[in-house]
């Protein structure tokens, strides 16, 4: 059971979550239930989803959850969740992308499939960069909001025996920090969660793996977890910390922890005159405010 502690500036905020029918989106979800937010489920587990967002409406006596299946994957499902919390609820605030995978084509000599190895960067990377561009549309119309994605330890270290895995997780902490504009931009903030291992059915499927096949099993199953009350707060400081911008957060065993991004080196910017870098800033944002009301513009005309 998670003790779930209470934000006094999430009441009354709309939440879109994916792969919440269960494990980690689903104990995010609880406790923004608890912190009076509205939230809207995007999940491929159609009964589960349902039932999780019920069992919220019957609790609060009124309509505070909505789900529809979305497979992340999907621009079409994507702007569907979106606009569901936005017909239900009138808007977005607040986005928790964490719907993942893991796949057989985690060895590095599993059969050379395409269907296999595009399905975990297709979940697990392509569907966030996805998911964050609708929600960014989305924030920007109502004045700011804050996306948090589910990468992984898994996205900064390179378990064995977890190759795609690895790879998918690494393109999430990448594209994280590639949002420093955008709180100027639109007043949307971006950062990464980086658990460590947690108790949920994508653990329990490595645990259950035959040892002789994927000896690492062993490691996983023996080796200490992060705590669920961890991750929610975890995500809820990423949320409501409004100094929190790109950051990677790691989930761990003794607690929460920032991994520090790398130092860019002199070469990549030092060296150009600081005019020029200082002039970069204010030209990238303009350009990015003219971009945002074109894809605005389009956007509502999709419609
Ligand atoms: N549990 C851990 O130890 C751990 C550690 C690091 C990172 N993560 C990451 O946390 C996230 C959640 O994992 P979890 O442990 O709760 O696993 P889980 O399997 O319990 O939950 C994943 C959810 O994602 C949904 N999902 C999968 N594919 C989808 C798709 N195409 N479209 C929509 N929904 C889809 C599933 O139906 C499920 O509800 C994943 O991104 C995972 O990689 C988990």
């Amino acid at each position: 059971m998670v003790t779930i502690k209470l934000y006094p500036t999430l009441d009354e905020k709309v939440a879109v979550l994916t792969g919440a029918a269960r494990g980690i989106g689903k104990a995010v979800s609880d406790a923004l239930i608890e912190n009076n937010c509205k939230v809207v489920i995007g999940d491929i587990l159609e009964k589960e989803g349902q039932e999780v967002v019920d069992a919220y409406n019957e609790k609060a006596g009124l309509k505070v959850a909505a789900f529809i299946r979305t497979d992340v994957t999907k621009y079409s499902d994507n702007i569907a969740l979106f606009k569901l919390a936005e017909t239900e609820f009138g808007g977005v605030d607040i986005a928790l992308m964490n719907a993942g995978i893991v796949t057989g084509a985690d060895s590095m000599f599993t059969p050379l499939d395409d269907a296999t190895e595009n399905r975990i960067i297709d979940v697990n990377a392509a569907a966030m960069i996805k998911g964050t561009k609708v929600a960014l549309l989305h924030m920007a119309k109502r004045g700011g909001g804050s996306i948090v994605l589910v990468s992984s330890m898994a996205g900064i270290y390179s378990a064995p025996n977890l190759a795609s895995y690895n790879a998918s997780k690494h393109a999430v902490v990448g594209y994280t920090r590639s949002f420093q504009l955008m709180p100027s931009i639109c007043n949307v903030r971006v950062n990464a969660l980086c658990p460590f291992w947690i108790e949920t059915e994508l653990t329990a499927k490595f645990c259950n793996s035959d040892y002789e096949k994927f000896p690492y099993a062993k490691v996983i199953s023996r080796c200490r977890y992060a705590t669920m009350e961890c991750l929610v707060e975890g995500f809820m400081t990423l949320t409501t910390d409004e100094s929190r911008n790109t950051q990677t957060l790691k989930v761990l065993p003794d607690g929460l922890e920032i991994e520090q991004a790398p130092v860019v080196p002199d070469s990549f910017s030092g060296s150009a005159d600081r005019e020029t870098l200082a002039q970069f800033i204010p030209a990238a944002i303009a350009v990015g405010k003219h971009e945002l009301a074109e894809a605005l513009a389009r956007y509502e005309q999709q419609r």
